[in-house]
C-alpha cells in the first residue's frame, strides 16, 4: 500500500533513506542520480521551463516522476515542489496545487496486481511530499490523498474481471467502499426490480443466471431534512458486455469487464465526497446487469417496457448501456433532483469522435455544459461536448414501437449522440441534466502514464463538480 506524507522540512533535511527528487529547468529528457557523500542518492530531472507549466503538463509531470522512480525500482521518494515557482498555476491556489500534485502521485502509483500470483519485490510504498507549510497546502494534500485512495479502489472494482465481478459483486464492493463514510447502500434484487417495471434493465440482463441488481446510495451531507435537493449521478454497471446475440467480433470484447467503469466512477465520487464530509446531497445509482449471449437473451427485434412507460424495440442487443440507463433515468425522478449527471461507456463512436483523450458529454443546459468544461481542466478529466439537437431524435422513432435503441436505418453515423438523445427521452423534464460517454477514458493509453486498464476517470471531475456546484 503506498503511503504519502507530509513534511514541512526542506527536501536536503529528508531522512537518508529517500532518494530526492531535484526537478531543474534543463529540458525534459536530461536526468541523472547523483551519490551523495553523506550516503544519499539525488535524482535530478529537467522539467522543462518552470515559466511554462500549466495545468496539463504539471500533471502530466508529476506522473513522470513517478514513472522514474518505479523504472528505477525505487520504494521511496522525497520530493519538494513549491506553488511560487509556477506562475501559471498561480490562479488555482495552494490547496488545489498540493491536491493536484498528491492525486497524480497516487494515481500514477497504482497497479493493479490482485491476479499476480508472485507479488512485485519492490513496489514503489512511500513518499515524501516536502516544504508543505501552509494550512491550505495541507488541506489540499489531505483532499487529494483522500480522493486518490477512492479512485484507485475504483479502478480496483474496474478491473476485476467480470468472472469475479457479477452485479451481485458490484453490489458487495459498493458497500465495502461506502464502509467508513456517512453513505447508505441499498441494492435491489430482480424481484424490486420487476416490481418497478424496469423492463429495459431486466432485458439486459435476462440472458444469465448472473442477478441483475439496482445499487443505491445515498449521502445526506446537507442534511436529509435539509431543502438541498440532491446531486444524482448514474453509472453504467454493466459487468461484462459480450454485445448479446449481436456478438461483439473477438478484440472487441475482451476489455468489456471495463464496460461497468461508469458505475464504479459515481461510486468512488460519492464515497470521496462523503469521506471529505462535504455539505452535499448526493445520490448515485448504478443499474448493473451482464449483458450475456444465450438462448433467454434478449433478442434483437424484441419489444420491451421501459419503466417510464415508454416502449423500445431492441433494434441491436450491443445498446444495452442506453437500456439500463434508461430505466436509472425515471428512477432517479423520485429524489427530485437538482441536477442529474450519467456516466457510461456507452459508445465506441466516442473514441471515434475524440481519440481517446477526452470524454464526450452531451447536455442542453449550457451553464453545465460550461461548468463541465471548465472544472475538467482543472481537475484533469477532460471532456468535450457533442450536440444534443432535436433533429437527431428522429433517427430513433420505431416503427412498431416508441422508441429504437440505435437508429432504425442501422446508420452507424453520429452514434454518440445518438446514444445521448435516447437518453434524452428518459430524463426527467426540467432537471438540468448531463450525458458523459467516457468509452474513450476507460482504458488508460502509454501517455497517461497510468498503469494499462482503468483510468479512475472522471472521479476528480464529478468531485470537483460535487464541491462546486
Ligand atoms: N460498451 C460498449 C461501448 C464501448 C465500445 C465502450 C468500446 C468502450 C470501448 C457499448 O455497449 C456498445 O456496444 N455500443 C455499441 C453501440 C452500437 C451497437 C449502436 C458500439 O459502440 O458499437
Ligand atoms: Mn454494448
Ligand atoms: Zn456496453
Amino acid at each position: 500500500m503506498l503511503k504519502i506524507t507530509t513534511s514541512t522540512k526542506s527536501l536536503a533535511e529528508s531522512p537518508k533513506k529517500y532518494t530526492r527528487f531535484v526537478i531543474t529547468e534543463e529540458p525534459i529528457s536530461s536526468h541523472r542520480f547523483i551519490e551523495n557523500a553523506d550516503g544519499t542518492t539525488t535524482y535530478k530531472t529537467g522539467i522543462g521551463k518552470w515559466s511554462k507549466l500549466d495545468t496539463r503538463t504539471f500533471r502530466t509531470m508529476i506522473r513522470s516522476l513517478v514513472q522514474a522512480a518505479k523504472g528505477h525500482t525505487l520504494e521511496c521518494f522525497a520530493l519538494e515542489l513549491n506553488y511560487a515557482d509556477f506562475p501559471l498555476l498561480q490562479a488555482h491556489g495552494e490547496a488545489w496545487f498540493y491536491s493536484t500534485i498528491t492525486e497524480n502521485l497516487a494515481i500514477a502509483t497504482y497497479e493493479f496486481t490482485a491476479y499476480k500470483s508472485k507479488p512485485k519485490k519492490k513496489p514503489l510504498v512511500d513518499i515524501l511530499l516536502c516544504g508543505v507549510v501552509s494550512k491550505e497546502g495541507k488541506a489540499g494534500f489531505l483532499r487529494g490523498n483522500t480522493l486518490a485512495e477512492y479512485i484507485n479502489r475504483g479502478r480496483d472494482i474496474a478491473n476485476t474481471p467480470a468472472c469475479d465481478m457479477t452485479p451481485t459483486d458490484l453490489a458487495k464492493a459498493a458497500k465495502d467502499l461506502m464502509k467508513g463514510t456517512q453513505a447508505t447502500v441499498k441494492i435491489l434484487g430482480e424481484k424490486e426490480i420487476t416490481k418497478l417495471k424496469m423492463g429495459a434493465l431486466l432485458a439486459v440482463g435476462q440472458g444469465t443466471k448472473a442477478e441483475t441488481k439496482f445499487i443505491i446510495v445515498e449521502y445526506w451531507g446537507a442534511g436529509k431534512t435539509s431543502k438541498q435537493k440532491p446531486v444524482v449521478l448514474i453509472g453504467k454497471g454493466v459487468t461484462y458486455d459480450t454485445g448479446g446475440l449481436n456478438v461483439k467480433p473477438s478484440g472487441a470484447m475482451h476489455d468489456m469487464h471495463l464496460d461497468m467503469s461508469g458505475g464504479s466512477a459515481v461510486l468512488s465520487a460519492i464515497a470521496a465526497a462523503a469521506k471529505l464530509g462535504l455539505k452535499r446531497n448526493i445520490v448515485a445509482l448504478v443499474p448493473a446487469a451482464e449483458n450475456a449471449v444465450s438462448d433467454a437473451a434478449m433478442r434483437a427485434g424484441d419489444i420491451v417496457t421501459s419503466m417510464s412507460g415508454q416502449t423500445i424495440e431492441v433494434l441491436h442487443t450491443d445498446a444495452e448501456g442506453r437500456m439500463i440507463l434508461a430505466d436509472a433515468l425515471t428512477y432517479s425522478a423520485r429524489y427530485e433532483p437538482s441536477v442529474i449527471l450519467d456516466v457510461a461507456t456507452l459508445t465506441g463512436a466516442a473514441l471515434s469522435a475524440l481519440g481517446q483523450q477526452a470524454s464526450a458529454i452531451m447536455t442542453k443546459d449550457e451553464a453545465l455544459q460550461s461548468t463541465l468544461l471548465k472544472l475538467g481542466e482543472v481537475s484533469g478529466d477532460l471532456v468535450w461536448p457533442l450536440p444534443l439537437w432535436d433533429e437527431y431524435k428522429q433517427h430513433i422513432k420505431s416503427h412498431r414501437a416508441d422508441l429504437s435503441n440505435i437508429a432504425t436505418n442501422f446508420s452507424r453515423y453520429g452514434g454518440s449522440i445518438e446514444g445521448g438523445t435516447f437518453l434524452s427521452f428518459f430524463a426527467p423534464k426540467g432537471v438540468p441534466w448531463v450525458h458523459i460517454d467516457m468509452a474513450p477514458r476507460m482504458d488508460s493509453i502509454p501517455s497517461d502514464k497510468l498503469a494499462k486498464g482503468s483510468t479512475g476517470e472522471p472521479v476528480r471531475l464529478l468531485v470537483k463538480f460535487l464541491e462546486e456546484y
